[in-house]
């Protein structure tokens, strides 16, 4: 298997800088278009050989160092009782929704059962492919806000309220999410991924203190109980240990917070620089390239593509990835050339210096 992503993320020194896109599989490539036409997005999700096929694509067409497996964030939800589903145009909708301490019944005991798809999806992957495979969740925040406000939001009006009028019951809603997550990981640890990586894609809405008071301490349980049942011991280059990714878009106020999580690895969006945040953060970094630098020309993509590169060799160690998802109206040729450029360039900057 090519390791240099696992090292990367060990903060071990690699040959060249190691490349993945977050939604690499997606609706830009024509090879996904044409299994969406004939199912929906759950089918495929629940389909262990479809799923396993789509993840598979942006490995054979793109060339990138690592694979991420083909699900949703809200996924879980369903081994919690509730039901989830994903409407064009109005995005995903999780029904019934968790309000007030009576609603919390809404959620059920877990039941890994109902998603085994998941697990079998990632045994029939690392049996095919010769990168590493990433798991991943939402962090436990992120799934409160979908569990609360029932789908996608600009004001997040619902979870506020509820976090402070019901601050207890909303603590309680966090243990119970944390702790299924946490089983949810381990699970897919269990079935064989090399890495998992915490989407907090809404963690950016809150305060540096409700930051710190509703969400932090939950990533750092869940961060601890992960890297504790992967490892045999605190030793970071333990094969056993699966690193953990931690991605927060919007977070630049939050920083002081990001650095004592306990991830093995940050990743971080194009709204901070990545050589002040090397000089900041002790831990390897991951990304930063606006994933809409992709919608320009190609002198530009190349040219913030190699600052990037040049700025991320003064961290621990440095992952190539966009600041959030592939957007739609990506060009696959334009991806395929920007890992080139990232590995032969990369390459040479080691080499030479
Ligand atoms: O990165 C990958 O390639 C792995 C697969 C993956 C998907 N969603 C597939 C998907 C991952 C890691 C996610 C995570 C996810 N899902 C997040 C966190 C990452 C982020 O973007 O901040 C969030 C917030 C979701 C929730 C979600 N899923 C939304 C809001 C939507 C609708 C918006 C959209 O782009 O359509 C989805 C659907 C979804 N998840 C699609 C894919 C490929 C599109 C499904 C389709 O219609 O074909």
């Amino acid at each position: 298997m090519n390791e240099t992503f696992l090292k990367a993320c060990r903060g071990d020194k690699t040959d060249y800088t190691p490349i993945w896109f977050m939604r690499q599989a997606g609706r830009y490539m024509p090879e996904y278009q044409k299994i969406r036409q004939k199912y929906d997005f759950l089918t495929m999700c629940k389909t262990p050989e479809l799923a396993a096929e789509i993840t598979m694509q942006p490995i054979k067409i793109l060339g990138v160092d690592a694979a991420i497996l083909f699900s949703d964030i809200l996924i879980v939800l369903e081994a919690m009782g509730l039901k989830i589903n994903f409407i064009d145009e109005k995005g995903p909708q999780v029904s019934p929704t968790v309000r007030t301490y009576k609603e919390l019944e809404n959620i059920k005991n877990l039941e890994l059962e109902k998603i085994q798809f998941v697990f079998k999806t990632v045994e029939i992957l690392i049996n095919e492919i010769d990168v590493p495979l990433i798991g991943f969740s939402a962090s436990p925040f992120t799934l409160a806000t979908y569990v609360i406000e029932g789908g996608s939001t600009k004001d997040f009006v619902n979870t506020k309220k509820f976090m402070f009028s019901e601050p207890k019951t909303f603590h309680k809603l966090m243990t119970m999410l944390t702790e299924a997550t946490s089983s949810y990981l381990i699970e897919q640890i269990n079935a064989g991924v090399h890495a998992v990586q915490i989407f907090d894609t809404w963690a950016g809405i809150l305060s540096p203190y409700d930051y710190e008071v509703f969400c932090k301490p939950y990533v750092q349980r869940l961060v601890r109980e992960i890297s504790f049942y992967s490892s045999t011991g605190t030793d970071l280059n333990s094969p056993k240990k699966i690193p953990v990714i931690y991605f927060a878009p919007n977070t630049a106020g939050l920083w002081v917070h990001l650095k004592d999580l306990g991830v093995n690895v940050l990743s971080i969006d194009w709204r901070i620089d990545i050589k002040e945040a090397s000089k900041f953060f002790n831990q390897p970094l991951q990304g930063n390239l606006d994933p809409l630098v992709l919608l320009g020309n190609d002198e530009e993509l190349l040219r913030r593509a190699k600052t990037i590169l040049i700025d991320g060799m003064n961290a621990k160690a440095h992952i190539f990835n966009l600041g959030h998802g592939v957007n739609i109206h990506t060009s696959v040729d334009k991806l395929r050339k920007l890992v080139d450029f990232v590995h032969e360039f990369s390459y040479k900057l080691r080499k030479f210096n």
